[in-house]
């Protein structure tokens, strides 16, 4: 007799995206109050009324019910640094001290498999206590420090991407590849994990100061040739990485043309920070689908500046955008306190992230900026089971809140404005707990 597939039934108030709530209103949430989730093999097999589900289900399904908490697709976060979670906090001037006088210093370390090893178990730890099922992470100049990140993020069978830093210059040597070296070992990394199982390769230029014209050459050369793999780079972050950029690279017409000269602005390619850019360079990041990525925490910390959502929405409603941690220039690890920290940084430009825009952003958002959507980020029959639930009366600060929440916007405002890990009931992964 040969077993059946692995089948578990996960029952809870289910929510999940199938548009922008920002243009698409109320159309765009899925909203189950007795919803259940139908996994097979660790794939969502359908999601939906409890009780239709229930009606239809194998002998033998595990169920769980965790009515009341709402249950989410696990949330994305799709600009983080595996070298840097011994450097959050570390006080500095700004964007480019900061680098210089802890970064470029912890990030050596890195080159020793076992400390790459040991920062991996620990980053996906803490991504999976915090809801966070899928990450777009930076890993450091090292191969080594990929390949461990990739052995554990498959020994967990996580969804990331990752890439090793390509970085030639204007970084101590220990730091340095060079335009050959880093194209090869890219290559070669894409060529062992890309599409090995839930792994993706993601081309991994750290920003053009730390890069020669020859480098993002290769870059954009690599990326012509796997037209499949997410790039990830920094833009736009601090004025003097701007007025140093304008100084590496004065025939560019500004810093978006840097990248958009040697090739790596597409769909799949994913720009940090994304703070001071003009109509024109906002235009061409909508032109070539390229995303957006805000870092609150992050920008705050370091005081790079006030990401304008407004700006982007105004030159295209669909422009791509995401919303990320940024550890180590970030401060936590929630994607709930994230939320809270956009919320602040646009509220104080008169502007809102309204709850349900801030989930939506998390999860179908994010999805969508790293090209995995259809796989991630949503509930619908198909998807990944990668769930996160959500407890909004997980502290008594929060209990009380609710006690008088009439709303799910309410639910959604008090979770990302309250919430942190605290508020994480569980995580799964591919239909397993794994919190
Ligand atoms: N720009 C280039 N590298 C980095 C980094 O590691 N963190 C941040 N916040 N910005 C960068
Ligand atoms: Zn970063």
């Amino acid at each position: 007799m040969t077993a059946g597939p692995a089948t578990t039934l996960v029952r809870g108030r289910l929510m999940w995206f199938v548009d922008e709530p920002a243009t698409a209103g109320a159309a765009a949430v899925r909203y189950v109050e007795d919803g259940a989730i139908h996994i097979e093999d660790g794939i969502i097999r359908e999601a939906g009324e409890a009780g239709l589900i229930l009606s239809a289900l194998p002998s033998g399904t595990e169920i769980v019910d965790h009515r009341p908490h709402l249950v989410l697709p696990g949330l994305i976060d799709p600009h983080l640094h595996l070298p840097q979670t011994q450097v959050i906090a570390s006080p500095a001037k700004d964007l480019l001290d900061w680098l210089n006088r802890y970064t470029f210093v912890e990030e050596q370390r890195y080159g020793d498999p076992e400390i790459a090893a040991a920062g991996a178990r620990f980053l996906i730890d803490e991504l999976l206590r915090n809801g966070t099922t899928t990450a777009a992470v930076y890993c450091s100049v090292h191969p080594a420090s990929a390949e461990a990140f990739f052995a554990e993020s498959e020994r967990r069978n996580t969804r990331m991407a990752a890439g090793k830093v390509m970085m030639d210059r204007n970084a101590p040597d220990a730091l340095c590849d060079s335009a050959e070296t880093g194209y090869r070992e890219s290559k070669a990394l894409a060529e062992r994990w890309h599409r090995r199982r839930r792994q993706i390769y993601a081309i991994t230029p750290r920003f053009a100061p730390t890069s020669t014209e020859a480098q993002l050459k290769a870059a954009g050369a690599l990326a012509a040739e796997l037209p499949d793999c997410p790039i990830q780079t920094h833009l736009a972050e601090s004025a003097s990485e701007i007025a140093l950029v304008a100084e590496l690279y004065p025939w560019a017409t500004d810093y978006t043309d840097v990248y958009d000269r040697f090739g790596l602005l597409r769909p799949g390619a994913m720009l940090g920070h994304s703070i001071h850019l003009t109509g024109r360079e906002r235009a061409r990041l909508a032109e070539t689908r390229s995303a957006a990525i805000f870092c609150p925490t992050s920008n705050l910390f370091l005081g790079s500046g006030l990401f304008d959502l407004a700006a982007m929405r105004d030159i295209s409603p669909a422009l791509a955008m995401g919303i990320a941690t940024d550890i180590g220039g970030g401060t936590s690890y929630s994607m709930l306190q994230t939320a809270a920290a956009a919320h602040q940084v646009l509220a104080l430009q008169g502007q809102r992230l309204a709850p349900f825009d801030a989930f939506h952003l998390m999860t179908r958002g994010n999805a969508r900026a790293m090209r995995l959507d259809g796989c991630v980020g949503s509930l619908e029959p198909g998807s990944e089971a990668d769930l996160v639930v959500l407890d909004a009366r997980a502290t008594p600060a929060m209990a009380r809140r609710m006690a008088r929440a009439e709303t799910l916007e309410e639910e959604l405002s008090i979770l990302m404005m309250m919430g942190d890990d605290r508020a994480v009931a569980t995580t799964y992964v591919m239909g397993e707990r794994v919190k």
